[in-house]
């Protein structure tokens, strides 16, 4: 039985909890926020019997946990990463891995140091039309891979830390999508262009769009457009795709499955190329989204495989996101290694 600590109890815990809940392998032993109602009213939403505190330590000290899962703000994380790893805990953590590239590679370093797992939830990987738009890419019909586009716009009003905070869209919400890409073409990013941008009628106060052109390894073009403030004809939460490559093209919308078309190779050279529909083979993610990844972090402690969310994985997402932004504010070229190197 996994003893876990939970911390953090505003709107994504419901998510959390929805599945930790339900596990049998599962305790959850104790609860905490920063604001005792919001933890004890989580506690009662849920049937948990256990005891419910505002600090940390004395939680750790009280009931004894063998993980945390932390659902607090990217502004804490380092400091209760470092409170959890040095007590003997394994953290599951939201993303982003932390709120700056330091703070990133100090959580690596704490890892490494005491030995304990961290790993970040990057719920978007898991869903059934990407696994199949990866099977999809991986299976060789469309060709080499040249080129994945993603466009992301929508227009919710969150209110709270992400209307205040500095480049909202990136740091909060493409750091999904980036991340979605690595997954999507299993390689990894070398540079960006980027160019953020708040439009006059934006209700946040940092840059909420933003368009970013990458580079990935096998000089493959990442294009991502996006924006936080786009009212109408709304894409999905797992943006909308575009995959070419040498022989074909694939699309997925971020809901359903995606579809593909691919050349129909022919004998003697013709001017246009005709394209036929090519079957995709389902790939199916059960359970998806946040319960699907949580699934592959408890199977990680308890077999010592690290799942594909690791800290150290994950932060050449996060890396895509400060390159992004750096190139943004310095308006030239950045390259993935000045951030992950700093
Ligand atoms: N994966 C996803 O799809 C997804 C969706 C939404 C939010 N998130 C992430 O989840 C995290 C939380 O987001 P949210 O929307 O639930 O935020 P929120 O503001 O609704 O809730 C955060 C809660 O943490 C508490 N808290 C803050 N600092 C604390 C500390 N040091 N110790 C204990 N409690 C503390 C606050 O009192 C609050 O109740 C963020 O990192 C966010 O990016 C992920």
């Amino acid at each position: 039985m996994l003893r876990i600590l939970f911390i953090g109890c505003g709107n994504i815990s419901n998510v959390w909890l929805s599945s930790l809940s339900s596990r049998s392998d599962v305790d959850i032993c104790g609860v905490v926020d920063l604001n005792r109602e919001a933890a004890v009213k989580k506690a009662s939403d849920f049937g948990l019997k256990c005891p419910v505190f505002t600090d940390v330590s004395l939680a750790i000290e009280t009931v004894n946990p063998d993980a945390a899962v932390d659902n607090i703000i990217p502004s804490g994380r380092l400091e209760l990463a470092e409170k959890c790893m040095k007590a003997g805990l394994h953290v599951l953590s939201e993303k982003p891995l932390a709120d700056s590239m330091e703070n990133a590679k100090k959580i690596i370093a704490l890892s490494d140091r005491y030995e304990k797992q961290f790993f970040v939830m990057q719920n978007r990987r898991y869903n059934t039309g990407m696994f199949s738009f990866k099977n999809a890419i991986d299976s060789g019909r469309l060709g080499e891979a040249g080129y994945l586009g993603a466009e992301f716009f929508r227009d919710p009003r969150f209110g709270g830390f992400r209307e205040r905070m500095d480049s909202p869209l990136l740091l909060d919400m493409a750091i999904h999508t980036f991340d979605q890409a690595r997954f999507l073409l299993g390689r990894d990013p070398v540079s960006v262009h980027c160019h953020e941008y708040n439009p006059d009628w934006s209700w946040y106060a940092g840059a909420a769009s933003a368009i970013c052109t990458f580079r990935f390894e096998d000089n493959i073009i990442f294009h991502y457009t996006g924006s936080w403030c786009a009212p109408g004809m709304k894409t999905s939460w797992d943006s909308s795709w575009r995959f070419i490559g040498s022989s074909g093209t694939c699309i997925w919308k971020g809901t359903g499955l995606p579809e593909a078309e691919a050349i129909i190779q022919r004998e003697n050279n013709e001017s246009f190329n005709e394209t036929s529909r090519v079957d995709i083979d389902i790939v199916e993610c059960n359970p998806g989204g946040h319960e699907g990844c949580i699934n592959e972090m408890i199977n990680g402690l308890q077999s010592g495989i690290r799942p594909q969310t690791d800290c150290r994985d994950n932060i050449k997402s996060l890396a895509m996101v400060f390159a992004a932004i750096r190139s943004s504010t310095e308006k030239r070229e950045v390259f993935i290694n000045e951030i992950l190197e700093v």
